[in-house]
């Protein structure tokens, strides 16, 4: 299953259509430079790319009976956050990057500046749209939800993940060094959308718990995947330069315990991400499609 389920490119397209409707509200009654600040947010977010998180809070949200008009607000919040990660990711001062998504990196196709301030208004968007009056969810479930994407976005998860990741000379020899990177840079944004999706729905403690720990698997094995393409895929279907971690010397699982490692520990993350959903039965099977979809991915 190397292409998205057909159940996963529904949810794309309707999120697709509530960002374009978000970049759209953004850019009327404006000139000059705000105008420039906002087609360049526009550029990062409806540029492609998988939608992964939204897709994974949206099938979580699916298995509790939320409305979609809700759950696509909650999956749009964690998009926007991983579409400003990116611009900062791609940015001279970190990955040096200048393609993404098959186009020039924001910081290309407009200039340094605008990129690290389209990946801050970005940032404050999410929460905007969570906190949005339009959110139909009770007001102590909307704060625990800016809550839990706070964490995951910022330094105890995705931030202090780049953070590690930017700093070479510390050296990251043992799976548990590069599990606990890779868990804040990409799991920790992974692993939110899914229990964003629970949360809104109302999920006990003891469902939100085994969530979480299929999330985590998942993300793990997502970062290697990630990791394996820019070992071996390439530029033209990944939409973004290969190779980039063995020359910028990154310590990720590829570049410490080899290729053949990378794959079987790839293969023990997905059957244990998906053992863990069996308790839901049918009821998690998107999930599980979308575990395997991970494994067999190509971009
Ligand atoms: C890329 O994420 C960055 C990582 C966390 C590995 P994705 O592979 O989800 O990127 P898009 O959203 O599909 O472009
Ligand atoms: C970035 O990881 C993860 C983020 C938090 C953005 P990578 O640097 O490996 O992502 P790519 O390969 O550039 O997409
Ligand atoms: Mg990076
Ligand atoms: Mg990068
Ligand atoms: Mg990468």
């Amino acid at each position: 299953m190397s292409e998205l389920p057909q159940y996963f490119n529904d949810i794309s397209n309707d999120l697709e259509a509530l960002l374009s409707q978000w970049m759209a509200a953004d850019q009327s009654d404006i000139t000059g430079a705000e105008k420039k600040l906002r087609l360049a947010m526009a550029d990062a977010v409806l540029a492609g790319g998988k939608r992964l998180r939204p897709g994974l809070c949206v099938a979580t949200a699916d298995m509790f009976g939320v409305e979609r008009s809700i759950s696509l607000i909650l999956g749009g919040a964690t998009e926007l956050i991983h579409a400003y990660s990116l611009v900062h990711d791609d940015l001279p001062a970190m990955d040096d990057s200048p393609l993404r998504r098959g186009r020039p990196s924001i910081h290309k196709a407009h200039d340094e500046a605008t990129a690290i301030l389209v990946g801050d208004a970005l940032q404050a968007k999410a929460f905007e749209k969570l906190a949005d009056e339009t959110l139909d969810l009770p007001a102590d479930v909307k704060i625990a939800l800016v809550r839990l994407l706070a964490e995951a976005a910022g330094a105890c998860g995705m931030v202090g993940g780049q953070m590690i990741d930017m700093t070479p000379d510390q050296a990251l020899e043992s799976e548990k060094d590069i599990r606990h990177l890779q868990a804040l840079k990409t799991g920790a944004m992974i692993e939110v959308a899914i229990e964003m999706g629970a949360v809104a729905g109302g999920a006990t403690t003891n469902e939100i718990a085994t969530l979480k720990k299929f999330g985590q698997d998942l993300g793990f094995a997502f970062q290697i995947i990630d990791d394996l393409l820019d070992h071996n895929g390439d530029e033209a279907s990944m939409g973004k330069p290969v190779g980039q971690d063995n020359a910028n010397d990154k310590p990720t699982f590829v570049e410490v315990f080899g290729e053949d490692k990378a794959k079987f520990r790839v293969d023990a993350l997905i059957q244990s991400a998906t053992a863990h959903v069996e308790s839901f039965g049918e009821r998690a099977d998107p999930l599980v499609q979308l575990a395997h979809y991970v494994r067999e991915r190509t971009h």
